[in-house]
């Protein structure tokens, strides 16, 4: 992705034979020759840095070079002043420029002061990429299967991380690995170097959605001292995974549908079309057909994000895959823990075969991390395995067994006992992730919360 220079000078001269070179050099160039040019170019050119003249004519940069920044703190300006202004330099640094350079200078010397930046916006980026993956787990590479639905799925991925600009819809219930095979898709393809941002749809709040995708100007709304850049804008030449899709409200989905299509869009508050290169790849666990019959997903959209379905088979259905992802994680946490164990018992294998698996390779891992930890023998027994709706067998047995026993028997407590655990084997389950632990638990978010201000 070539990085964007805009190049603010009123002499003719200079603008060509800067711009000039600096194609040359590999760079993206614009140039204007007054202050307002400059802003309206750096509205819809979206620059990463800017050249900036000190004396436009009447103007001086030191008056323009607020604007810019307003307009987006993320560009880096540099002063262009005449030889010997030491004084003006000072001030434009004081006033947020990056750093400054005399006139007349050489390609050379304005490459590394460039390339500077570069690597500074790089690093922002990249601590931007982590902030945004925080609290998430952090991707594992390597994907494993070899049941014939996972080398499907394998294929798809080496096709569409070939077809960098295909849109990916990625399905399938919580836990299957849907996290997983996008990043595979994104660092397989030839955006690999580039950043990779990922949204819970979810989990951002609907009011600041729109301003967090797409970035916001100056004075759009209150406290919006500055423009900031938003996720598309960031991940220019990259990735964006939009995570629980299925959540995304109706007025957003428009926007992105737009957005898919033209490839630009408008910050909030702001009129200028911006231009990025970004891949997005959504992924959901719900039933987007039904979410489309009740108005809650629109058909346009669906059928746009849909184009190569990618469908991740839940691990119930994946055979053999299931012992050969728990001898993963039996090897895995082994060597984490400094355990000496590498072997599942015949009923171990039974009981992991027979099992449901609501919560999928999530739930598999976490069952082995566990085995693992509380594990004091060479083999993993059955019962080092207990497993959630195995659980939920034997307490009904019991119930129903000994309930003549219980003297001060109360439905409604022993319902709420049940209640209570089973939310906090959830939400264990979930890592805490709301969004997730209603669905093992086959409730609304809403009615889960209700839940959760009841019992804790
Ligand atoms: N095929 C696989 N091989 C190895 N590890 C896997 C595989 N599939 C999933 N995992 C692991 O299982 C865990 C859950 O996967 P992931 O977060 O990608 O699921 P998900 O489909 O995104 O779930 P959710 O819908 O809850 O967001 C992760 O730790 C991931 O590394
Ligand atoms: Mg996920």
């Amino acid at each position: 992705m070539k990085k964007k220079i805009l190049i603010i000078d009123d002499e003719e001269m200079i603008r060509l034979s800067l711009a000039e070179g600096l194609k040359d050099m590999g760079y993206s160039v614009d140039a204007a020759s007054d202050g307002k040019e400059a802003l309206e170019k750096a509205r819809v050119f979206a620059p990463d840095m800017a050249l900036l003249d000190m004396k436009l004519g009447d103007e001086n940069g030191l008056d323009i070079l607020p604007k810019l920044k307003d307009l987006d703190s993320d560009i880096e300006v540099v002063i262009m002043t005449a030889y010997g202004d030491i004084e003006s330099a000072v001030k434009a640094i004081k006033l947020g420029a990056y750093d400054y350079i005399n006139k007349p200078f050489n390609l050379l010397e304005i490459d590394v002061i460039i390339k500077r930046v570069v690597s500074k916006q790089e690093q922002k980026n990249r601590l931007f990429t982590l902030e945004k993956s925080k609290g998430q787990q952090s991707y594992e590479s390597n994907l494993i299967g070899e049941d014939p639905l996972m080398l499907e799925v394998l294929e798809k991925i080496n096709i569409l991380s070939k077809n960098d600009d295909v849109t990916v819809l990625i399905r399938g219930e919580t836990g299957t690995g849907k996290d997983l095979v996008a990043s595979a898709i994104h660092n397989h393809s030839i955006r690999k170097n580039r950043n990779m941002l990922k949204v819970n749809c979810a989990s951002t709040p609907e009011q600041l959605m729109e301003s967090e995708f797409f970035g916001f100007e100056k004075n759009a709304f209150t406290g919006a001292n500055t423009g900031k850049k938003g996720l598309m804008e960031v991940a220019d030449g990259g990735t964006v995974f939009l995570d629980e899709i299925g959540e995304m409200p109706m007025n957003l989905q428009s926007k992105l549908l737009t957005f898919i299509e033209d490839k630009n869009f408008r910050r909030v508050g702001g009129l200028a079309n911006i231009e990025v290169d970004v891949r997005i790849i959504a992924a959901t666990n719900k039933e987007l057909e039904k979410a489309i019959k009740n108005k809650e997903f629109r058909e346009d959209l669906y059928y746009r994000l849909n184009v190569i379905p990618l469908h991740l088979p839940p691990l119930r259905e994946r055979g053999q895959d299931i012992i050969l992802l728990a001898n993963h994680f039996l090897e895995k946490y082994s060597k984490k823990y400094n355990k000496n164990i590498n072997l599942f018992t015949d009923e171990a294998i039974d009981k992991l075969l027979n099992y449901q698996w609501p919560g999928n390779v999530r739930e598999l891992k976490n069952v082995l991390e566990r085995a693992v930890l509380l594990g004091s023998k060479e083999k993993i027994t059955a019962k080092d395995l207990p497993l959630i709706h195995e659980v939920a067998r034997d307490k009904n047995n019991k119930v129903e067994k000994d309930i003549s026993l219980y003297p001060n028997f109360s439905l409604e407590k022993e319902v709420e006992n049940m209640e209570r655990k089973y939310i906090k084997l959830a939400l264990e389950e979930s890592e805490n992730n709301y969004t997730k632990a209603a669905e093992i638990l086959g409730l609304s978010r809403y009615a889960l919360k209700r839940r959760l201000e009841k019992y804790f």
